[in-house]
């Protein structure tokens, strides 16, 4: 995820393109830049870190001009440098672009470019668009762009700037967000609303495949094949605050609301075009260290430990690898037998929590692979691991953590399938099978979140007691302590998640008339034996919050008072769809009593002490 601005008018356009960034830095801030054409020629000024080195460095020489591309960067391909900034210009000077997504293709583009002489700077892949841009160019912006957007693949919203054509500037929008702005005399990209607000309330929004040309006086706009097409303008009445946060009223809900683009993001480009294996090219453990691991630790801290508790049961599932499980506190001090053939996995959003830090050291200490799993390029846990898989849930900004912990589980669900088939211990078919099941899950994600006033009022119910259990067996055990959790963090009722069958050794003496017990049931195999937990807690009183698999509705609804159903898909998938509801819930929840819910009291996004 990262931010464009772009602006064509009558203003100078240096500080709009700064001002529209700072309002676009939510979605990336490793470093920033922006091309102007002078009327001359394009002048490009970039700088890794913050906006304000940006500013710093545009303070002593301006850039004056009044049209231009700007970007705010959250990493993807290639560390937070200089040089990986945007906006990238093509070997001439004479092509900018500024780009949000990712180019699957971009290897294979870049491979024929250097073939064909293009010198390359960074290690991005938007860099290949403005090669691919100068070389399609006859004098046509608008028809280069759509050439060189035929070649890619991927997801993309992009701006184009050419020093031939001081009048023009292109935007194109593919899987990545992008809206147009229009005032009198002047027009304005942008990657969200926010960056332009100040200028336009009318504007654009561009769909999947279409792209605008924008020029002092009009928008055209098209399809990438070239066809005109007509578009009401949308009045944005928002004010700047709901407007940051899509229109929600708080970042943990537009969060919970991105999580489809999130789990797509996280597996676009890590699955072969057949849909049959895994391509996880970033991996730098060889087949033969991978058959050399005997055991695996997974290693992390809060939410993130709880993505790796999933984690657990599916490389122990897929993998048939016996792995241990430790929360980063106490692992480096139980004195864990860690030797050359443990794989640690460490899991961590931010890539800087210090108890994960210092386990991976650890770990290398003493000889481990290190995989980490992590949200930010360039964090000290990816540049230490010796593999990352980069989870692209883009940044997250409310304390709980929601569409992190599930690009996560994608992230578990991409590599125990790919150590399966590099192992050898899962058929092809079944491979091919689980895929095919994770490509729906976007899709049921968003039949979930469609059902949210359900879950509304059964959490204002439960927002009126002060205790309540959350229960499962197996992997439902894992996402009911992820429930309980962001129950806990949000709206400090007190929970405790417990697997269904251990209740009746103590807990059980707690529940009482009307106590709220949340139960998972999404296990097949487990699914009687569960049945058999709630019809405990029922007897003594509890007041039953079902969560089952479409297809058990009148068998579950027996057994519980509330029911939710979440789409099928297969056992070991189950968390990825079953977690939403409990995030919805803890989210309704804290509502209801009035908390700050992406500030929670005493909590901290990312926690660097010990
Ligand atoms: C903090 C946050 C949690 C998070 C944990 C681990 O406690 O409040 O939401 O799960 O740190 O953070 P990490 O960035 O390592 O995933």
């Amino acid at each position: 995820m990262c931010g464009i601005v772009g602006y064509i008018g009558y203003r100078e356009t240096q500080p709009i393109l700064i001002e529209g960034l700072k309002k676009l830095e939510y979605r990336g801030y490793d470093s920033a830049g922006i091309a102007v054409h002078t009327g001359q020629k394009l002048e490009v000024t970039k700088s890794v870190g913050r906006l304000a080195n940006l500013e710093n460095r545009l303070t002593g020489e301006p850039l004056c001009g009044t049209v231009g591309i700007g970007h705010t960067r959250w990493a993807t391909h290639g560390k937070p440098s200089d040089a990986n900034s945007h906006p990238h210009t093509d070997n001439s000077l004479k092509f900018s672009v500024v780009h949000n997504g990712i180019i699957e293709n971009y290897l294979e583009l870049k491979e024929e470019l250097v073939q064909e002489g293009h010198r390359f700077l960074s290690e991005t892949d938007t860099e290949v668009i403005s090669h691919l841009v100068a070389v399609e160019y006859e004098g046509d912006i608008v028809k280069a762009v759509q050439k060189a957007v035929r070649k890619m693949r991927g997801a993309f919203a992009l701006g184009v700037l050419t020093e031939h054509e001081p009048d023009r500037l292109v935007a194109v929008r593919y899987a990545s967000p992008l809206i147009i702005g229009v005032g009198e005399g002047e027009k304005f990209i942008a990657s969200d609303i926010p960056a332009i607000l100040e200028y336009t309330r009318d504007i654009y929004i561009l769909e999947d495949g279409e792209m605008a040309v924008l020029t002092r006086d009009r928008v055209d706009l098209f399809t990438i094949e070239g066809n005109p097409i007509a578009k009401d303008v949308f009045h944005v009445n928002w004010d700047l605050m709901t407007a940051e946060k899509g229109g929600y009223d708080h970042f943990m809900l537009k969060e919970i609301h991105e999580q489809p683009k999130a789990y797509r993001d996280t597996m676009r480009g890590r699955i072969s075009e057949d849909g049959r294996s895994v391509v996880l090219p970033e991996i730098k453990l060889t087949p033969e260290q991978l058959r050399g691991i005997n055991r695996v630790h997974i290693v992390a801290c809060g939410t993130a430990m709880h993505a790796g508790m999933v984690g657990k049961t599916v490389i122990e599932s897929l993998a048939r690898l016996p792995v241990e499980t430790d929360v980063a506190s106490e692992y480096r001090y139980r004195s864990p037998i860690i030797t050359p053939e443990t794989l640690v996995i460490v899991v961590s959003q931010s890539g800087e929590t210090a108890d994960t830090l210092a386990a991976l050291r650890e770990a290398k200490r003493c000889g481990a692979h290190v995989l980490a799993i992590t949200n930010v390029v360039g964090s000290s846990v990816a540049r230490e691991a010796d593999d990352v898989i980069i989870t692209l849930a883009g940044p997250e900004i409310a304390v709980a953590s929601t569409k992190a912990y599930t690009s996560q589980l994608i992230a578990f669900y991409l590599l125990g399938l790919y150590m399966a088939q590099t192992l050898g211990t899962q058929e092809e078919a079944r491979i091919a099978h689980i895929l095919a099941a994770m490509d729906s899950l976007p899709d049921q994600v968003e039949k979930i979140l469609a059902q949210s006033d359900t879950v509304k009022g059964i959490a204002e119910a439960i927002s009126k007691h002060s205790n309540l259990f959350f229960i499962g067996r197996g992997i439902d055990y894992a996402v009911a302590l992820e429930g309980s959790l962001k129950l806990k963090e949000i709206s400090y009722i007190h929970s405790e998640a417990y697997a269904a069958g251990e209740l009746k050794h103590g807990t059980l003496a707690l529940i009482e008339e009307g106590v709220p017990v949340i139960a998972l049931l999404t296990q097949e195999d487990l699914y009687e034996k569960t049945l058999s937990n709630i019809k405990e807690v029922k007897a003594r009183g509890a007041d039953v919050f079902g969560i089952a698999n479409e297809g058990h509705e009148a068998e579950a609804a027996k057994s519980v008072d509330t029911l939710f159903s979440i789409p099928r898909t297969l056992p070991l998938l189950t968390p990825a769809l079953s977690v939403v509801p409990l995030q919805l819930l803890s989210y309704y929840a804290s509502l209801a009593l009035g908390h700050d819910v992406d500030k929670p009291r005493n909590l901290a996004k990312s926690v660097t002490v010990e």
